[in-house]
């Protein structure tokens, strides 16, 4: 048995895309458990890159079985205009499935997730706007659409009349917006529903299969554990459960079947939205960070703020997840600093506190204790082994696998898939 999940530990976009791609290739099967198009992986293919919403970046190997588990929020017209863009580079789909238990984001939610957010003023949680929460608000509500039920038309369109009966008095009553017609809706979808009837199947069953067979099975978080709904910084946080548990129940596969848990750690922090972010720079060393490591949205392109790296999350990360190996990212972003912080603990009302604190109020109050390390000021990214890897890079590190208690799996020193140092078996 062999079921790897990969997760990231801080904001999201610690690079889980290349990580993912890599192990992709020694999967026999790669799977998204939750999120939805607010995720954004870019990956480099000889030279060629890709940027992946919605379908798991093993797409980008032929061969293999990719799953949209029943976790993942679909919005079936991003995931069909992924499927065309792939299939125009050459890319075979055919390995695709989608769950058929999985919940569909219709047009109100993208709206909804504007007028809802715009509602909000000064307390925004900075979402993609992508449809994503309310989606998720929907299927808690149980009255939310599912991808089985683009299969019985009839099933569908009476879901379709409930909800846009509702949607459209909420939008008009208290957003003032118009909502949306029932025959275009409902002719939009069921197009939808004829392109992607070869992909949907019961997901649970094929991925049970898999690794009781004996198969490689990858789960591939997107987001990362300070998004989570339950463990993150709510409520600045996404609708879904990136955390490695999130797998199980995104995928319907139970707890044992899951071997090893890698977390991925960029090698200092980023974050995009509203919330707070002890170790966040506002100054040169933040601005160098974001030009060096192109710290820009994949998905809506929004400036991300850049700091330095918590220790205090990655452990945090560490356990709610089970983390076994960690996946150090961007190393090479770091090249060109004299001097290096990293975050070990946090002061609040002169106390440290080595938790990472549940409110909101105590976290944006809290003053990071750093140690300082010397930068290395050398190039990194033509290295391939970890004995290579200047000292100080190497004592970076290795301070962090210390702090947080976690061993190092990998670590990566550019885009491309040769870029890799690898310490540990992931599979
Ligand atoms: P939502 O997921 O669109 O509802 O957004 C909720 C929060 O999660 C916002 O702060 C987003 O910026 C953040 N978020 C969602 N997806 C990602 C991601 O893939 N990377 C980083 N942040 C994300």
């Amino acid at each position: 048995m062999s079921a790897t999940v990969v997760i990231g530990t801080q904001w999201g976009d610690e690079g889980k895309g290349k990580i993912v791609d890599y192990l992709a290739e020694k999967a026999d099967v790669v799977v998204r458990y939750q999120g939805g198009n607010n995720a954004g992986h870019t990956v480099v293919v000889d030279g060629q890159e890709f940027k992946l919403h919605l379908l798991p970046s093993g797409m980008l190997y032929s061969g293999k079985i990719c799953v949209v588990g029943n976790g993942v929020v679909v919005d079936p017209q991003v995931m069909l205009q992924e499927i065309k863009a792939m299939q125009k580079k050459g890319i075979d789909t055919s390995g695709l499935r989608l769950s058929n238990r999985a919940h569909l984001i219709m047009p109100y939610h993208r709206l909804l997730d504007e007028v809802e957010e715009e509602s909000r003023g000064d307390h925004k949680i900075g979402t993609t706007k992508r449809g994503i929460g309310p989606c998720y608000m929907d299927k808690n509500a149980r009255c939310g659409i599912r991808v089985c039920d683009l299969l019985e038309p009839e099933e569908f369109s009476e879901k379709l009349a409930r909800n846009l009966e509702a949607k459209n008095h909420l939008l008009k009553a208290v957003y003032g917006v118009e909502g949306f017609d029932f025959e275009t809706v409902k002719k939009e979808y069921l197009e939808y529903a004829q392109q992607l009837r070869p992909y949907i199947a019961d997901t649970s069953a094929i991925l049970n299969d898999n690794i009781k067979a004996g198969k490689k099975v990858l789960f591939e978080g997107a987001q990362a554990t300070l998004l989570d709904l339950d463990h993150g910084t709510y409520p600045y946080v996404t609708s879904s459960h990136p955390i490695a548990g999130g797998a199980c129940i995104g995928a319907g596969i139970g707890p044992t079947k899951i071997s090893k848990v890698v977390g991925v750690v960029k090698a200092y922090s980023t974050r995009v939205g509203e919330g707070p972010f002890p170790t966040e720079l506002h100054d040169e060393v933040g601005n160098h960070i974001r030009e060096e490591g192109h710290e820009y949205g994949t998905t809506t392109g929004r400036p991300r703020r850049c700091g330095w790296l918590d220790g205090c999350i990655v452990r945090y990360a560490g356990y709610v997840s089970g983390i076994d190996y960690m996946a150090i990212t961007r190393l090479d972003i770091l090249d060109k600093l004299p001097k290096i912080k990293l975050c070990v603990a946090y002061k609040y009302n002169g106390q440290i506190i080595n938790e990472y604190p549940a409110s909101l109020n105590v976290m944006s109050k809290v003053e990071p204790v750093y140690e300082e390390l010397p930068g290395w000021q050398e190039p990194t990214t033509h290295i391939r082994a970890y004995q290579d890897l200047p000292l100080n890079a190497r004592r970076y590190i290795e301070r962090l696998s210390e702090v947080s208690g976690i061993a190092i799996g990998m670590v990566s020193v550019g885009p491309g898939r040769e870029q890799t140092i690898i310490l540990a078996d992931m599979f």
